[in-house]
């Protein structure tokens, strides 16, 4: 079963051939980051323009990198939300008109679904139960999923996603937008028990994030040392910065599976590329035995392959959109309630 995946919900562009929900054929991804570095983040208008562009070259390409022809795909799966309306409708739209015109089905996909499934293209036998984090510039919500598509959402953020924290952290610092990777790279060379910041925990029993205050605190911290440091000194305030970020989101996901008895967790998003929070994660799971999954950072961050692999899952349980099918900037994964699950 070969499917076609296609993702445009924010400044990616990206096509993907999966084989049976599991195995890249290929994937290709343009990112625009250079379109929006500019104007210090993503502008939408733009971004839905330059989808526009790349969409039928990329999709092209990963066809012919599959060494397929689209007479042989099973179905067209397709991001449909959470994201930038503008850029959503590119892909849905460009979807719609290959499934009208090559008569293949479509299958609208949720993007925060996708990050989860990432982690079946390195780990076949990942299956549900499973606690699901996803973090990204965008998202920073914790899951236990019961089914692929049955979500019970147990905690996101209050305020600011976790990418969204790094990114203003990083422009603060006039590291470039978005900086999350470069804080990462820095932080590394920093001590992270030099300038120490407290963990961001929104109250204590719950599952909750918020990262607007550790950002507060940093900028606090900068007007202390008399503006931005430079060397040493910006590493070590930069890992003192990730360390806490990265502990809030491993204390809570580790205490979901512990509430909730899981014994897997798949960590997903852009967020999931950071180095000081897979040591963190690794290592605070292997202590309370439960089995963590990141995904390979290519397949953390956005792209079409893990929009192909939810798109499987879902072809495969019978699932297929028609062409009034709309593309939603708001579109929670919690499908159903968590009824009785004392948690929500
Ligand atoms: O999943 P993604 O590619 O796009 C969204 O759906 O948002 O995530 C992008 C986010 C950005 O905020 C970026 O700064 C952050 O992920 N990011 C990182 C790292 N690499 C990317 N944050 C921390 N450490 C990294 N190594
Ligand atoms: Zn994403």
């Amino acid at each position: 079963m070969l499917v076609l995946g296609i993702e445009s919900s924010c400044d990616e562009t990206a096509a993907a051939v999966v084989r049976d929900g599991r195995e890249i054929l290929s994937s290709v991804v343009h990112s625009q980051v250079r379109e929006h570095a500019a104007f210090g983040g993503v502008v939408p208008e733009i971004a839905a323009r330059n989808h526009l562009m790349w969409l039928p070259p990329l999709v092209r390409e990963a066809l012919a990198r599959a060494k397929i022809s689209h007479g042989d795909l099973a179905c067209i799966a397709v991001t449909r939300g959470p994201g930038l309306i503008g850029a959503l409708l590119t892909g849905v739209q460009f979807a719609k008109g290959l499934s009208l015109a090559w008569n293949c089905p479509l299958v609208g996909v949720n993007h925060l679904e996708g990050h989860l499934a990432a982690a079946r293209l390195e780990h076949p036998d990942i299956e549900p139960p499973f606690i699901g984090l996803v973090v990204s510039g965008g998202h920073t919500s914790l899951y236990r999923a019961r089914e692929w598509g049955e979500y019970d959402l147990l905690g996101s953020t209050r305020d600011d996603a976790a990418g969204e924290a790094f990114d203003k952290v990083a422009k603060v610092c006039g590291l470039g937008y978005p900086g999350g990777a470069v804080v990462d790279r820095l932080a590394r060379q920093g001590d992270p028990a030099r300038v120490k910041f407290r963990r961001p925990m929104p109250g204590k029993d719950n599952l909750e994030f918020s990262f607007s205050g550790l950002k507060t605190a940093v900028i606090t911290r900068i007007g202390e040392m008399g503006g931005v440091p430079a060397g040493d000194e910006l590493n070590h305030l930069l890992a003192g910065f990730q360390d806490a970020a990265a502990g809030a989101l491993v204390k809570k996901t580790l205490a979901a599976a512990r509430i909730t008895g899981l014994k897997t967790a798949v960590v997903s998003g852009g967020v999931a590329c950071n180095s000081r929070l897979r040591e963190l994660m690794l290592a605070g799971a292997d202590k309370s035995g439960v089995r963590v999954i990141f995904p390979s950072p290519a397949l953390c961050a956005d792209n079409a392959a893990m929009i192909a692999a939810a798109g499987s899952i879902a072809f495969e349980r019978g699932r297929r959109d028609t062409l009034s099918m709309a593309a939603a900037a708001r579109l929670p994964l919690e499908y159903r309630p968590a009824a009785g699950s004392g948690l929500a």
